[in-house]
C-alpha cells in the first residue's frame, strides 16, 4: 500500500456505510412544504402592491440574524419560520409597482419557475457539453440580432453591467496594447498611461474597470456633457489631442445608451466616427438602454451601437430578468478569448465527453464557475415574446412623461433635469422657498416615502440639488401609482414645512 493511503478496514464509516445526505429525510413532507412555499410566493407576487413597499428591518430581526454558527439541524419548518419573521418582511421591495429606485428590475413570476429549474439541476455553465451552453449561445445570438451586431461576434452572459463593462474594456485593453500586456502587465511597454474617455455622466463601473485592469482610474477621463447630459464631442476631441501631446496612449471611447442619472444618450454615430478616425476602441454601455432596442417606437435611439467594438448591457434591469444577469458582446470573434483565456490541465477538453464544450465560456470572462444565467432569459423571451418587453418600455416612458406633466402642473414641484425617457428627477420646492434647506427637506421627503412604505425612488444630486429620482423600469407600475407618488410628495412636503414652522414658533 502506498504511503499515506488508509486501508478500507481502517475506515469504519465505510464498513457499514454511515453517511450524511443533504436530501430530505421525508420527501413527501418536503414536497408539501415546497408546494406551500411556491404558493406563498405566487400570492406575494399576485398581490405585489398590496403591502407597504419597504419596512426598515427591526432590531429583533437584526438580532435574530446575528446568531452563532448553527452546528445542529434546525429543520425546514423552523428555518422557514425564521425567514418569514426576520427576512421576508424586510425584503427590498423591487417587486412592488412603486419601486423606481436606482435601476433595479422588478423580476417576473416566470422567473420563479426558470430559476427553480436551474437550481434543481444546479447547472454550472463553466465549459462543459450540456444544453445550457447552447442556450447561452442562443440567447447571445438573439441579442446580436436585436442590436444588429455581427453574427460572428463573441459574447458572454455576466453577473451584470459592471462585469460586462469590465469584460468589454478588458477586450479593448488586450486588443489595443497587445498580448504582452497580459503576460507582463501594462507597465511593460513603458507608456506613460493608457486612457479611456467617457462622459462625466458615465456609470462609475467604467472607471472602476479601468482601475481594476491596472490602468488607473485617473486615466479614465471624464468628458464634459451638453445641456442634455450627452457627451460633448468637442471637449472629447480636445482631451484626446491633449493626452496624445502629453505622451498618453488613448485606448477607447465609451458611449452610454441611457445614463443612470437622467437617461441621456450619447451621440453614438459621432463617437463611432471619431473612434474610427482616432483608431480607438468604441465601447457602449447600454446597461439600461438596451431595452430601447426592443421597442419599435424607440429602437431608432439605439442606432449607432451596432458600430461598437464592444457592448455591455444588463438584463436584470429594464428587461426584467431575475438577478443576476448582464451581457457583453465583442465584435471581433476572438476579442474575449484573447483577453481572458488561460490553460490548465484540469480543464483539458476530450472530444465527445462532458469536457467537450461548444464554447469554453471560462475563456471569455473572469469567472470559471458560472450560474446557468441564460435559462431564465431563454425562458421568458419565448414565453412573452420580445415585443412584450418593447411594450413595457413604451408604457414606462409614457408613465414617466405623465409624471413630468404632473410635476410641471404642480406649483410646488420642480423638474431638475431634462427627462427625455423614463428617468425623472424632481424635488419639492414650494413657491418662494429659500434654496438653503431645500436639499435637507427633499432628503427627508425621500426618507419618508420609503419609511411610510409608499414608494421607493432613489436620491441623486443634480447641479448641487438633492433630487428625488424616479427611474421607471417596472412592468407593474400603473398611472395610479404615479398619482400616489405626486400626492405623497406634496403632502409630506407640506407636512414637513408645517412641522418646521411649528418648531420655530
Ligand atoms: C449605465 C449603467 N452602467 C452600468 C451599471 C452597472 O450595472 P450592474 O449594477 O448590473 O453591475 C449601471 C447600474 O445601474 C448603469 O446604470
Amino acid at each position: 500500500l502506498a504511503k499515506g493511503l488508509i486501508m478500507a478496514d481502517k475506515m469504519p464509516h465505510l464498513a457499514d456505510e454511515v453517511f450524511q445526505t443533504l436530501d430530505p429525510d421525508d420527501w413527501d413532507e418536503f414536497r408539501e412544504s415546497g408546494h406551500k412555499v411556491f404558493d406563498d410566493m405566487l400570492d406575494m407576487l399576485q398581490g405585489a402592491g398590496d403591502t407597504p413597499i419597504w419596512r426598515d428591518i427591526s432590531d429583533k430581526a437584526i438580532e435574530a440574524l446575528g446568531t452563532v454558527v448553527p452546528h445542529k439541524p434546525q429543520g425546514l419548518d423552523a428555518v422557514l419560520s425564521s425567514f418569514r419573521q426576520n427576512i421576508e418582511p424586510f425584503m427590498p421591495g423591487n417587486h412592488h409597482p412603486r419601486y423606481w429606485g436606482w435601476a433595479n428590475g422588478a423580476g417576473t413570476a416566470y422567473g420563479l419557475i426558470s430559476t427553480m429549474l436551474n437550481t434543481a439541476y444546479n447547472a454550472n455553465n463553466i465549459r462543459h457539453r450540456h444544453a445550457g451552453a447552447w442556450v447561452e449561445l442562443q440567447v447571445l445570438d438573439w441579442f446580436k440580432d436585436i442590436l444588429k451586431f455581427p453574427c460572428e461576434s463573441c459574447g458572454l452572459l455576466t453577473s451584470g453591467g459592471s462585469m460586462a463593462n469590465f469584460a468589454g474594456l478588458s477586450a479593448a485593453r488586450t486588443a489595443m496594447t497587445g498580448a504582452e500586456s497580459r503576460q507582463y502587465g501594462i507597465a511593460w511597454s513603458g507608456v506613460k498611461g493608457y486612457t479611456v474617455y467617457a462622459s462625466s455622466q458615465t456609470h462609475f463601473s467604467v472607471a472602476k474597470a479601468w482601475d481594476q485592469l491596472g490602468m488607473g482610474y485617473a486615466n479614465a477621463r471624464k468628458i464634459a456633457v451638453d445641456a442634455e447630459d450627452r457627451l460633448d464631442l468637442v471637449a472629447l476631441k480636445k482631451q484626446i489631442a491633449a493626452d496624445r501631446r502629453d505622451g498618453y496612449s488613448p485606448i477607447a471611447i465609451v458611449g452610454t445608451l441611457m445614463t443612470v442619472g437622467t437617461g441621456a444618450i450619447d451621440p453614438m454615430g459621432d463617437i463611432a466616427d471619431l473612434a474610427q478616425d482616432e483608431k480607438l476602441w468604441f465601447h457602449v454601455d447600454a446597461a439600461i438602454g438596451v431595452a430601447l432596442a426592443f421597442s419599435d417606437k424607440y429602437k431608432h435611439l439605439a442606432i449607432g451601437v451596432e458600430r461598437a467594438d464592444s457592448i455591455a448591457f444588463d438584463l436584470h434591469k429594464w428587461l426584467q430578468q431575475p438577478y443576476d444577469v448582464g451581457a457583453v458582446l465583442v465584435r471581433h470573434a476572438d476579442g474575449l478569448k484573447n483577453a481572458f483565456s488561460f490553460d490548465a490541465p484540469y480543464l483539458r477538453e476530450i472530444k465527445g465527453s462532458v469536457a467537450d464544450p461548444p464554447v469554453a465560456f471560462s475563456d471569455l470572462g473572469l469567472e470559471l464557475s458560472r450560474a446557468n444565467r441564460a435559462l431564465p432569459v431563454w425562458f421568458s423571451m419565448q414565453i412573452h415574446g420580445v415585443e412584450a418587453f418593447g411594450r413595457v418600455v413604451e408604457h414606462n416612458i409614457d408613465l414617466a412623461q405623465y409624471l413630468v406633466e404632473q410635476v410641471s402642473k404642480a406649483p410646488s414641484l420642480q423638474l431638475l433635469a431634462p427627462a427625455p425617457l423614463n428617468i425623472v428627477n424632481l424635488r419639492f420646492e414650494p413657491p418662494g422657498a429659500a434654496e438653503a434647506g431645500l436639499n435637507q427637506l427633499n432628503e427627508e421627503i425621500l426618507r419618508q416615502l420609503h419609511r411610510r412604505g409608499i414608494a421607493v425612488p432613489s436620491p441623486t444630486t443634480i447641479d448641487g440639488k438633492m433630487s428625488i429620482r424616479v427611474c421607471i423600469i417596472n412592468h407593474r407600475t400603473r398611472k395610479k401609482d404615479i398619482d400616489i407618488l405626486v400626492k405623497a410628495i406634496g403632502e409630506i412636503g407640506l407636512e414637513l414645512i408645517g412641522k418646521k414652522k411649528d418648531a420655530a414658533e
